[in-house]
C-alpha cells in the first residue's frame, strides 16, 4: 500500500512537471504567434490606407487623423501615429499613448531598418496593461517618408493565456489521474498473476521464471521455522522437544550412532552378568539423546558377557528395562582392539589432539588397523539404516575416516560427525603422517561438529594447509567438488534434569553416607575429583595442589579431604600405567606429609564407579575441582553443578577445558599454578553460602537451558535444513540406488 501510494505521488509530481514545462512553452509559443499576426495586421491595416496616408502626409493634420482613426478600428488596435522622417508627430488618434514618442520609436526603426526589416514588435510593459507596438515603414516610391505606430491592446493574450492554462493544467490532471488509475489497475493485476506464479513455483510446479527467487523465499522460510523450533513456545530443550524436532524436521527418521564406546557393557561377575556403565563423557551426554530419539548404536562390544547377551544379528535392546533403542555390536580382534584403540586412536590421535605434553606415537601397523576397523563399523552402520538417506551420527577420534566410507556406500546420507576432543592447530596437526587422509575422511560428513570455534578454526586452518578445497569462510564451510561440510560448534552438555539423581539422596544424606563410608568425621570438608585416570586431565597437579593448600593454609589440615575418583582406562598402555603409578606415589606422598592419626588428605578411589554413586560424591563435597591440562569440554563440571540442587558448594574449573568457556561462575584456575589451585580451594572452602548461592545459581541456570538435547537439536536441525537444500539443489538426484552390504569377512589375525 505504501509503495503504490508512493508510486502515485511520484506520477502526480512528474506529471504537474510536465504540465507546467508544457504550460511554459506554450505561452511562449501563443506569444510570438500573436505578435506575428499583429505584425502581419498592422502591415495589411497600412496597406489598405496607403493612399489616404500618402495623400495626407504633411497636407491635412485632420484628415490623417482620420485616417488613422480608421485603422484602429479593428477592436485590438488601440491607438496609431504618423510620425515623420525625422522623428516629428505628424498626428496621432486620441488614444495614443503618450510614452511612445516619434525619436524614440523611429530611433529604434532605424537601428531594425539597419537589418533590412520594414516593421517589427515590440512589448513594454506598462501599469495600463500590456501593450504591443508594430511600426511599419512608410515609403512613397523609393522616398522614406516615416512610419506608421499601431499600438495593439494585448490585454486579451493575456486573458487567453490565463484560460489555455486552465484548460491545460486540468487536461494535465485529468491525465495523470487517468494514468495513475490505469497503472494500479495493471499493477494490481501483474500482482496477482505474481503472487500466482510465485506460488505455484513454491509449491515445487516448474516455473524458470522464478527459480533464483524461490531458494532465497524457501530458505528465508526454513530459517524461521527453524528459529522457531530453537526459540519459540518449545521453551528449553528437552526428550519430547527432541523428539518432535525429529519427527518435524526429518519425518522422524531413525538415528544411527556410531560410537566406539556402547553405553552399556555387560561383565561377567560373581553375582551373574550385569549392565555397567562406562566412564565416558561421550556416553553420558549421548545416551539421554538415544532414549529420547531411538534407533542403533552401533559400537565396539568389549564387556565379558556382550556376546552371551546379543542376538544372532548382535544387537540388544537397551536401556535395561526401558528398551527404546538398540545397541549393535562390533567385534573386533585383540590385534585390532591394540592397534586401532589402543595404538593409533589413543597413543597417536589422543596425545596429537591434547596438549600435555605426551609425545604422540604413530605406528604405521596401527593405521592400518585404524582403516580397517574404520572400514569394518562403516559397513556396520549400512547394515543398520533403513533408507538410502539416513542420518547418521559418527563420534569422535575414533571415527575420523568412517564418514567418507559411509559416503561412498550411502552418497545420500547425512552425516553429522561430532570430534569430542580439542583439534589442534594446523601446525601441531601436521605431524601426523596420515594427516589428509584423516582430513579427507572427516569431510565426508555433512557436518563436523567441535566444542568451540576455536577447535573449529584449527580444523578448517588444517584444510587450508595440507587440502585442495575451497573454504567458505563466511558459511564456515569446506567445499570439494560438489560436497560441502559445514564446520560448526555445538558445546555438548548434560541431560537436564540428570535421571540418575532420582536415586540418589539429598545432599544431607549424602554428606552423612559419603562421610561415614570414608571414615571420615560428619563435619569434616570434603573436595572431589572425579575422571577417567587420564594424564589429560591434570590429577598430579590436582594432588599437588592439596599439598599447596594445607601447606599455605594450616586451618585446613587434619579437616580438609580431597576424594580423587579415578577410573582405571586404557590401562594397556605405558602411559597410563606410568600416570597411575605416578598418581599412587603422590598421593602417599602427600598423605605422609599431612596424616595425624586416622587423617589422611587424599582418599584415592581408582575403581569404577556407577554414575548414581559419582552423584552421591558430587552432593556431599563442598568443593569439585576439575584440572584438566586440556579438555575438549569436559562433562564433570556440569555434572556436579546439576548435582548441587542445594546450590551450594564451589567448582574449581581449569582455564583449559571447554566446560571455562560456559561456566564462568566457577573459580577459574591455571591448574599448573599450584598456588593459585590451593588459594583457589582455600577461598572455595571459606566462601559465603551466599556467594555459593550466587554462582551455582546461575550455572545451574545455564546448564539447565544448554542442555545436551539443545546440542543434539541443533545439530539435527542444522541437518534437516541441509537435506532440505540438497533436495531443492537436486543434489541427490546423483545418488546411487541403496543396496544392503556384504556380509562381513573376518581379517586374518596379524
Ligand atoms: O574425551 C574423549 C572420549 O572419547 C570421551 O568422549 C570419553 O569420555 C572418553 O574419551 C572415553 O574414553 P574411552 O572410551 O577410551 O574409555
Amino acid at each position: 500500500m505504501r509503495r503504490a501510494s508512493r508510486f502515485l505521488g511520484v506520477l502526480l509530481v512528474g506529471l504537474s512537471l510536465l504540465a507546467v514545462g508544457g504550460y511554459l512553452v506554450l505561452t511562449q509559443t501563443m506569444r510570438s504567434w500573436f505578435e506575428a499576426d499583429h505584425a502581419l495586421r498592422s502591415r495589411l491595416a497600412v496597406g489598405s490606407a496607403r493612399q489616404s496616408l500618402a495623400d495626407n502626409w504633411h497636407t491635412s493634420r485632420s484628415r490623417l487623423t482620420e485616417t488613422l482613426a480608421d485603422i484602429t478600428r479593428d477592436e485590438r488596435i488601440m491607438g496609431a501615429a504618423a510620425c515623420s522622417e525625422d522623428g516629428q508627430l505628424l498626428a496621432a488618434t486620441e488614444s495614443y499613448p503618450v510614452e511612445f514618442s516619434c525619436r524614440s520609436v523611429l530611433e529604434r526603426m532605424r537601428s531594425e531598418a539597419r537589418k533590412g526589416a520594414t516593421s517589427w514588435t515590440m512589448s513594454p510593459e506598462l501599469p495600463s496593461g500590456r501593450l504591443h507596438l508594430s511600426v511599419t515603414l512608410f515609403e512613397q516610391g523609393s522616398e522614406a517618408k516615416g512610419a506608421i505606430v499601431l499600438v495593439h491592446d494585448l490585454s486579451y493574450v493575456g486573458r487567453r493565456e490565463l484560460t489555455t492554462r486552465n484548460i491545460l493544467l486540468a487536461t494535465f490532471f485529468i491525465m495523470a489521474l487517468g494514468a495513475a488509475a490505469v497503472t494500479l489497475i495493471a499493477l494490481r493485476f501483474a500482482w496477482k498473476d505474481w503472487t500466482r506464479e510465485l506460488r505455484r513455483a513454491l509449491s515445487g510446479e516448474a516455473t524458470d521464471e522464478f527459480q533464483p527467487l524461490v531458494s532465497d523465499v524457501r530458505s528465508l522460510a526454513q530459517r524461521l521455522a527453524n528459529e522457531r523450533v530453537h526459540e519459540a513456545s518449545g521453551g528449553r530443550w528437552s526428550p519430547a522437544r527432541l523428539r518432535s524436532a525429529l519427527t518435524q524436521y526429518l519425518e522422524g527418521e531413525r538415528v544411527v550412532i556410531l560410537a566406539n564406546r556402547e553405553p552399556y557393557i555387560h561383565e561377567k561377575t560373581p553375582e551373574g552378568v550385569r549392565a555397567v556403565h562406562p566412564a565416558s563423557g561421550l556416553v553420558t551426554a549421548l545416551e539421554p539423546v538415544m532414549r529420547s530419539c531411538s534407533g542403533v548404536w552401533v559400537a565396539h562390544g568389549s564387556g565379558s558377557a556382550d556376546r552371551e547377551t546379543v542376538d544372532r544379528h548382535d544387537r540388544i535392546l537397551v536401556p535395561p528395562g526401558e528398551e527404546s533403542y538398540q545397541v549393535r555390536r562390533v567385534w573386533l580382534t585383540e590385534a585390532e582392539e591394540n592397534g586401532y584403540y589402543y595404538g593409533f586412536s589413543n597413543e597417536g590421535l589422543w596425545p596429537l589432539c591434547h596438549v600435555a605434553h605426551t609425545r604422540p606415537l604413530f605406528r604405521a601397523e596401527d593405521y592400518e588397523y585404524y582403516v580397517r576397523v574404520n572400514q569394518r563399523f562403516a559397513e556396520a552402520v549400512c547394515e543398520e539404516v533403513d533408507s538410502d538417506d539416513p542420518i547418521v551420527l559418527v563420534q569422535d577420534y575414533h571415527f575420523a575416516l568412517a564418514p567418507k566410507m559411509i559416503r561412498e556406500r550411502l552418497p545420500r546420507a547425512t552425516i553429522i560427525t561430532f570430534w569430542h576432543i580439542p583439534w589442534p592447530n594446523a601446525e601441531r596437526f601436521g605431524i601426523c603422517p596420515w594427516r589428509e587422509e584423516l582430513i579427507s575422511g572427516l569431510l565426508g560428513s555433512s557436518i563436523l561438529g567441535f566444542h568451540t570455534q576455536l577447535h573449529c578454526n584449527n580444523f578448517i586452518d588444517s584444510v587450508d594447509a595440507f587440502m585442495e578445497s575451497r573454504i567458505d569462510r563466511e558459511e564456515h564451510a569446506v567445499i570439494q567438488g560438489v560436497r560441502r561440510t559445514l564446520v560448526k560448534p555445538y558445546p555438548i552438555s548434560i541431560e537436564w534434569p540428570v535421571h540418575w539423581l532420582n536415586d540418589v539422596p539429598n545432599v544431607v544424606d549424602c554428606q552423612l553416607q559419603v562421610r561415614r563410608e570414608l571414615g571420615l568425621p560428619d563435619d569434616a570438608l570434603v573436595g572431589v575429583g572425579v575422571d577417567r585416570l587420564d594424564y589429560t586431565k591434570g590429577i598430579e597437579e590436582r594432588l599437588l595442589a592439596v599439598d599447596s593448600l594445607l601447606t599455605r593454609y594450616p586451618e585446613f589440615r587434619g579437616k580438609f579431604t580431597f576424594v580423587q575418583i579415578a577410573a582405571p582406562s586404557r590401562t594397556k598402555i605405558p602411559r597410563y600405567l606410568e600416570l597411575n603409578e605416578r598418581v599412587e606415589a603422590i598421593a602417599t606422598d602427600v598423605n605422609k606429609k599431612w596424616s595425624s592419626g586416622s587423617y589422611r588428605p587424599i582418599v584415592l578411589l581408582r575403581t569404577h564407579h556407577e554414575p548414581a554413586s559419582i552423584f552421591r560424591f558430587y552432593r556431599a563435597a563442598q568443593l569439585c575441582y576439575v584440572s584438566s591440562l586440556h579438555d575438549g569440554m569436559n562433562l564433570v563440571a556440569k555434572e556436579f553443578v546439576a548435582a548441587r540442587d542445594d546450590e551450594q558448594g564451589v567448582l574449581i574449573l581449569s582455564q583449559f577445558t571447554g566446560a571455562a568457556r560456559d561456566l564462568t561462575e566457577a573459580l577459574i584456575v591455571n591448574p599448573y599454578d599450584l598456588q593459585q589451585a590451593g588459594d583457589a580451594m582455600a577461598g572455595a572452602l571459606r566462601m559465603p553460602k551466599s556467594e555459593q548461592r550466587e554462582r551455582l545459581h546461575s550455572m545451574r541456570r545455564l546448564v539447565s537451558e544448554f542442555n545436551v538435547y539443545r546440542w543434539a537439536g541443533r545439530m539435527l536441525v542444522d541437518a534437516a535444513e541441509l537435506r532440505r537444500k540438497e533436495r531443492m539443489t537436486g543434489r541427490f538426484a546423483t545418488a546411487q540406488p541403496f543396496t544392503p552390504t556384504e556380509p562381513y569377512e573376518e581379517p586374518p589375525v596379524a
